[in-house]
């Protein structure tokens, strides 16, 4: 999928007074993900969610491509990525997840940048920069020009950077990008990723998260594992 939908959403009084009261009905953890223009923002909002029931840990947007200010303009360098981070981290006592961006040389050096800043976990990876183009109209076809390539063509891209990072920190790292299937998340946890996320598969079938971690639970089973931990990061290389 290529998308240019940017940071759409209600807002921050709108998100707490109307969204989240629903969210908290499924009494499950909930990580809310937040966004901003300049540091201040990010850690006004991140104050914002403090003694706020039912919100578990705060994901730190540094990596969304599509908006004109902010987004991926501080997930691309170390020192901004940490900068962030920090200002986030003195602003709540949530546990803070900066949100990665592949966008980047190394994506380890942003990583570690974010756990020196206090980072509890790290979460990866955000959209492939891309574009698409109208060859009869010589236009873009997404109509901000340019925009986020995500889903099953950028898994093999995005585990190898899961596995990069768990390499290079201390602190869980949360893998996504192509995850489509259980065997997919498996991947991604093998590779040393404690958790997975999964966006765009949700496009193709609104139950797919249910069915990765039934996936999961059924592969635990066969293969005779007492808890998914046995697995994270349990990937051996080949000798080369
Ligand atoms: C339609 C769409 C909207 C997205 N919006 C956001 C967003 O608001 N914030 C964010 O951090 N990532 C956003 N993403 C990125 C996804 O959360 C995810 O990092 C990326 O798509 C890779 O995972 P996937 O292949 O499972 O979708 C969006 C992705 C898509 C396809």
């Amino acid at each position: 999928m290529l998308n240019s939908i940017g940071l759409e959403n209600v807002g921050l009084e709108d998100f707490l007074s109307e969204k989240l009261p629903s969210a908290r009905e499924y009494g499950t953890h909930i990580i809310a993900s937040i966004g901003g223009k300049s540091v201040e923002e990010f850690a006004e909002i991140a104050s914002r969610f403090e003694g706020v029931e039912g919100v578990s840990a705060l994901e730190v947007n540094i990596s969304c491509p599509n908006v004109h200010a902010g987004g991926m303009a501080f997930g691309v360098n170390p020192d901004t990525a940490a900068e962030v981070t920090a200002a986030v981290k003195h602003s709540t006592s949530l546990p803070v997840i900066p949100k990665l961006t592949p966008n980047v040389t190394d994506i380890a050096a942003i990583a570690q940048a974010c756990q020196q800043a206090g980072a509890d976990a790290i979460c990866l990876i955000n959209t492939f920069s891309g574009m698409a183009i109208d060859i009869h109209r010589r236009r873009p076809l997404l109509g901000a020009n340019f925009g986020g390539l995500s889903g099953a063509a950028i898994r093999p891209a995005a585990l190898l950077r899961a596995y990069q990072v768990a390499q290079a920190v201390k602190v869980p790292v949360i893998g996504m990008g192509g995850i489509m299937k259980a065997e997919d998340a498996l991947e991604f946890i093998i590779a040393g990723a404690s958790a997975v996320q999964v966006g765009t598969a949700l496009f193709v079938d609104p139950l797919a998260a249910h069915k990765v971690k039934d996936g999961i639970a059924s592969f635990l089973q066969e293969e005779g594992l007492s808890s998914i931990s046995e697995l994270i990061g349990s990937l051996v290389l080949n000798p080369v």
